[in-house]
């Protein structure tokens, strides 16, 4: 008979057990995913895609890789999963490996709502300046969000592109009638996109509402250089404009109908500004939208179906970016209906609307400037 301090060291040590099972689950899944990022940078799963079943040597002369580089990623791709081998008892250069057709959509095409390629870059962009956000964790300082690189502005933009191409204008605008009435309306309505990134959302707008001229404004350079080459070869350049902002500047000015910001406002080091700014920008007749993340509403240990992620981005990326130029609000990823409510409030705004938009990752926040 155990007695009962042997029953809680088993408890214990299964307990231990299952943690270290799920380390070893978790190890595994990072490794996915930068296995994935490697893929998708060296247009392996393109190639894949385009050519059928290939051996290490096609893949490496159809990518410019070398041959045993891209051999060692077939054989990992296939023990974690992901392509499947035609003969795995075949010498190691004549096996033939293939892309499942299920999994093109996910790993290559751009254009649908279940491409998730961009997640490997953005958890790449995530980790690139480590030492920086170890450094800001000791010093309380923030990390700028010029060296999360490339591969965050780019894996956001890329997560991003398919919703706001297809669900902007088709769902979430229409949300709001008297909005979605005023865009298609003359004379032409004047649309303000404040923390637009590489612009999908701006052009996004501007494609779905064929008369509106839409300004997208981000304090980020590069994104704003992308955001415009994206908006030219949309053919939009006479309707969309891009602008380098902070979206709390004075500078910034005009009359809108409709401004938004979305999945922007927990990034920004002061987003009561930026809410002041929208208000200024939209008046008392203009539209204000807040798209940002769908977490609880409070903290629960259990955390809701989302905040495992988000917690994610925000202790490697969004708290650190927000910290980066104090003083700061120090928001993070997790921003709660009653933190953006009490921002609002902050900023003039006297009425919070949650719109009943079904989406798992996002919450729609319509403000009001007045009461009714
Ligand atoms: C997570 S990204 C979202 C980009 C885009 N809205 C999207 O949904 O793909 C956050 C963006 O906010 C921008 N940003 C952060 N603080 C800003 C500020 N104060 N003014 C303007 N843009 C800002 C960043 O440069 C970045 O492009």
């Amino acid at each position: 008979m155990p007695t009962p301090n042997d029953a809680s060291m088993d408890a214990i040590g299964q307990r231990r057990d299952a943690f270290i099972e799920r380390m070893l689950q978790s190890t595994r899944g990072t490794f996915e995913v930068f296995s994935i990022y490697i893929g998708v940078r060296l247009g392996f799963y393109e190639a894949l895609a385009a050519g059928g079943s290939l051996t290490s040597r096609a893949l490496a002369s159809r990518t410019a890789t070398a041959e045993r580089y891209a051999r060692e990623w077939l054989e990992q791709q296939t023990v974690a999963g992901i392509i499947e081998v035609d003969d795995e008892k075949a010498d190691a250069r004549k096996r033939r490996f293939s892309l499942p057709a299920a999994y093109v959509e996910v790993l290559v095409d751009q254009d649908s709502l279940n491409y998730l390629a961009p997640l490997a870059r953005l958890v790449a962009g995530a980790v690139r300046p480590l030492a920086s956000v170890l450094e800001a964790y000791r010093t309380g300082g923030g990390v700028p969000y010029a060296e999360y690189g490339a591969d965050l502005r780019e894996g956001q933009a890329g997560i991003s592109r398919a919703m706001f191409l297809k669900q902007l204008g088709s769902e979430w605008l229409p949300a709001m009638p008297d909005v979605h009435a005023r865009l298609m309306a003359d004379p032409p309505a004047r649309v303000a996109d404040l923390g637009c990134g590489a612009g999908w959302s701006t052009i996004g707008v501007a494609q779905s509402y064929p008369k509106v001229l839409v300004d997208g404004y981000d304090l980020d350079e590069p994104s704003v250089t992308l955001a415009r080459s994206n908006a030219k070869a949309a053919g939009l350049t006479d309707r969309v404009k891009f602008h380098v902002r902070d979206a709390g500047s004075p500078e910034l000015t005009g009359r809108y109908d409709l401004v938004t910001a979305f999945e922007c406002v927990h990034d920004m080091s002061q987003p009561v500004s930026a809410l002041k700014a929208m208000r200024h920008l939209a008046g008392d007749r203009g539209a204000v939208l807040v798209m940002d993340e769908r977490v609880g509403e409070a903290f629960s240990a259990a955390g809701n179906d989302v905040e495992w992620m988000m917690y994610g981005w925000s202790i490697l990326h969004c708290l650190p970016v927000g910290k980066a130029d104090p003083p700061s609000a120090e928001t993070g990823a997790v921003l709660r209906p009653e933190t953006l409510r009490r921002y609002a409030d902050e900023a003039g705004f006297r009425r919070m609307e949650i719109l009943t938009i079904d989406n798992l990752f996002f919450r729609f926040y319509r403000l009001h400037a007045l009461e009714r």
